[in-house]
């Protein structure tokens, strides 16, 4: 069957080999714009532009420690992008006052927000880095293991799913199943087990939203779990909620738990 436009008529290679051009090279343009948003929040551009308001590229380098011809290069890529707002585009460039304006300080910084998109660049970012591996792996058929997709992929994946869990693990997901609902809230204390719980934050919501569930969190990798201690340290939750380097497939855990989770992780 062949392909029709809107209008009814054949897409012809000509078309078809336009529109493919197109789309990647908006993907192109898009992959350098989650760049510069990893750039911006890692070394706390947005964050001193929320804090301090507008700023001329030398103030934003000042209070960043960052160079200042290199600020002013991504304040203005990050103007051109509509990221950011000039307030008076014809001021001299290192004269020239930028903004982030109300709402995009939401979706780049509010880590509790379901807006917050910054760990998506984080991701990206990481998952570009064992390539190599990845390629590798295509051929042999092998896998690529977790821990070397590293730090920005592990940070990435827990702050992009950690909105989710903070706003609706307690007050949406788990109440739409009644039984679990209930048996989260009864005595004894119900035994849960989140599988693949990465550094901890669908453990730490279900011990926030019953305060009488007893949570242990496995994950294979043990970065994770380390995050996850730490995580579960400043939130308080320790007496009620544990982290364990340990294989999902551990035998062992089978009949242990009235309620097993697996958030974010069962993904073929
Ligand atoms: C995409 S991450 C999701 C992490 C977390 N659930 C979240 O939503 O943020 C998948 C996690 O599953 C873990 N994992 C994969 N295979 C596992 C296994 N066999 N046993 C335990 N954990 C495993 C990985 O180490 C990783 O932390």
């Amino acid at each position: 069957m062949s392909e029709e436009m809107a209008g009814g008529s054949a897409v012809t290679p000509e078309q078809r080999k336009e529109a493919l051009v197109e789309r990647v090279f908006g993907s192109a343009i898009g992959f350098m714009e989650l760049l510069s948003i990893y750039v911006g929040e890692r070394l706390g551009l947005y964050r001193a532009l929320a804090d301090g308001g507008a700023a001329t590229a030398p103030e934003l380098a000042a209070t960043t420690g960052t160079d200042e011809r290199y600020a002013r290069e991504w304040l203005e890529q990050q103007a051109v992008a509509s990221i950011l707002e000039v307030e008076d585009q014809r001021a001299k460039p290192e004269a020239r006052r930028y903004r982030l304006p109300e709402g995009h300080d939401e979706a780049l910084l509010e880590r509790d927000s379901l807006y917050y998109v910054a760990p998506f660049a984080q991701m990206m970012v990481g998952i570009t880095r064992p390539l190599p591996a990845v390629l590798e792996a295509y051929r042999t058929g092998r896998g690529v293991p977790y821990p070397e997709y590293g730090e920005d992929m592990r940070h990435g994946i827990a702050y992009g799913n950690r909105p989710m869990f903070v706003n609706l693990m307690g007050s949406e997901w788990l109440p739409s199943v009644p039984d679990v609902h209930e048996r989260l809230q009864a005595d004894p204390p119900a035994r849960v087990a989140d599988i693949g719980c990465g550094t901890g934050w669908s453990s730490i919501a279900i011990a926030r939203a019953y305060p009488k569930a007893r949570v242990n969190g496995f994950d294979a990798d043990e970065e994770s779990v380390a995050g996850a201690r730490s995580n579960a340290e400043a939130e308080g939750v320790t007496d009620r909620v544990t982290f364990q380097v340990r294989d999902a497939a551990d035998p062992e855990l089978s009949d242990r738990y009235d309620l097993a989770i697996a958030v974010e992780c069962v993904h073929d």
